[in-house]
């Protein structure tokens, strides 16, 4: 039984159906914002237009290569099309804390070594291939191959992107190294990426969601709502949306069920007051939150005695993936989470302070699954089609034991009984995506208007 106490102070993580309700008018609203081009400069939710307005038919053929930047990797990719067959080699450089705060153009001159690096071990470093690049950051485009940084998230903060074209800093960078050469043909989100690889073999994916080290949705709008696009219809009448849902929150708006642990977290990022819905959710702040609850109840005497350890006051001590692993334990056991007990130096943890902790993994994980889950609704409701996939991906959703299971629960008990959803989890979403994106925009093009 976890301990009364615990459990009144968890009350205010649990969300409730009138909180869930609250929440999903207002992003509705924010929404509606970022599409209209009145509203759209002071929105929080940016909507933006991702000029990509046609989903894989499955025919795409070719040989391409990926960057895939802002997750918890950066991956280079080569990837071969053909037909329904999809051949993908790929390597993962580490970008240092240095290159992540440095100067930007030390961020695009590492990415192109490792561009050069790779096709070099592919031999590929000859051929002008098409590249697809990930650039997972809020980026306004002006076109499939111009893409305006907003603002770093995440925990980037590199000097003299903002503002800036990443495709062209990319191109740059490659041409200040002139041992490569390849043809920037999209840029894209990892929302985007996702959903165009889901998309490849799931015909009705209409949402793209991530839930990993940031979170963020895009979707399947008409491009008669998406006032901000303004590209002649290449047929299908559709455009998908960029949301940067990570914003939401940032003017206020999710304060009504924001607690304290929020706050302090918000307080110590680099970006304060910046990507409040994010910071409820993503990988790069759930750990962090566990501890918060954990410190805060240990200090009140409910947990390892009253005494906890230095490692527990630490910040960041408790990663995400801890959270994952204590819950993956089966019901009773302790495992995993006595190992994690032990590395934090709380070695006295008694049964109880194990299944207190566990609850507190569960109110944390729980409100992230229910808060994405909520988005989703709001999105599977706009699109209006009575038969949806979505496709996901990151570490939270991937590694997370229940995540799924608790997202499928709460969008069933909230969504008209109408509604068919599938909640997919794509596999290397991004990396073929970017090749996708990249294939259906040549096949667009050259279709006859
Ligand atoms: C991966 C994508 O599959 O998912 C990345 O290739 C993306 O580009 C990522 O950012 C999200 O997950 P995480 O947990 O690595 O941030
Ligand atoms: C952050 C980024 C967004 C990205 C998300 C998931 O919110 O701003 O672009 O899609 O993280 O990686």
């Amino acid at each position: 039984q976890v301990t009364p106490e615990i459990v009144a102070g968890c009350q205010e993580l649990i969300l409730t159906d009138e909180q869930i309700q609250t929440y999903m008018t207002t992003f509705l609203d924010n929404i509606q914002r970022g599409l209209k081009k009145e509203t759209h400069p002071t929105a929080i939710v940016k909507c933006f237009p991702t000029y990509v307005q046609d989903l894989p038919d499955g025919t795409e053929s070719g040989k391409f290569l990926a960057l895939d930047l802002g997750g918890s990797n950066f991956r280079v990719l080569l990837i071969e099309l053909d037909g329904g067959n999809c051949q993908m080699q790929s390597k993962i450089f580490v970008i240092s804390q240095d290159l992540m705060v440095g100067p930007g153009t030390s961020l695009f001159d590492f990415i192109a070594q490792c561009l050069a690096e790779f096709s070099i071990e592919h031999g590929v470093a000859a051929e002008t291939l098409p590249l697809g690049f990930t650039f997972s950051f809020p980026v306004m485009q002006k076109g499939l191959t111009v893409g305006i940084l907003e603002r770093w998230t995440k925990g980037f903060s590199c000097d003299g992107v903002v503002g800036n074209d990443v495709a062209q800093m990319l191109k740059d960078a490659i041409a200040r190294r002139g041992d490569v050469n390849i043809d920037v043909c999209a840029v894209l989100n990892d929302t985007t990426g996702t959903l165009m690889s889901c998309a490849w073999k799931n015909r009705n994916t209409r949402i793209g969601l991530i839930v990993g080290t940031g979170t963020n949705g895009c979707y399947v709008e008409k491009q008669s709502e998406a006032e901000l696009f303004d590209e002649p219809d290449m047929g299908s009448g559709n455009v998908i949306i960029n949301l940067e849902w990570g914003a939401f929150g940032d003017d206020g708006a999710l304060d009504f069920c924001r607690v304290k642990y929020d706050v302090d977290i918000d307080k110590r990022t680099i970006n304060p007051g910046k990507q409040l819905h994010e910071k409820m959710i993503s990988g790069m702040y759930m750990g962090e939150l566990v501890r918060l609850a954990a410190e805060r109840f240990t200090k009140e005497g409910y947990m390892f005695e009253g005494k906890g350890s230095e490692k527990l006051f630490t910040p960041d001590s408790f990663e995400t993936k801890f959270v994952s692993e204590i819950e993956s334990d089966p019901p009773g056991t302790y495992v995993n989470i006595k190992k994690i007990c032990d590395g934090l130096d709380l070695i006295n943890a008694t049964e109880q302070d194990f299944v207190n902790l566990r609850f507190l993994c569960e109110c944390i994980s729980k409100r992230a699954a229910h808060l994405v889950s909520a988005g989703l609704i709001v999105l599977m409701r706009k699109i209006g089609e009575k038969k949806v996939a979505v496709g996901i991906d990151g570490t939270v959703y991937k590694y997370h034991p229940h995540f799924h299971n608790l997202m499928v629960e709460k969008i069933k008990q909230l969504i008209e009984p109408d509604y068919e959803f599938e909640l997919i989890l794509s596999e290397d979403g991004s990396g073929r995506g970017a090749a996708l994106v990249a294939a259906v925009a040549a096949r667009v093009k050259s279709k006859p208007t």
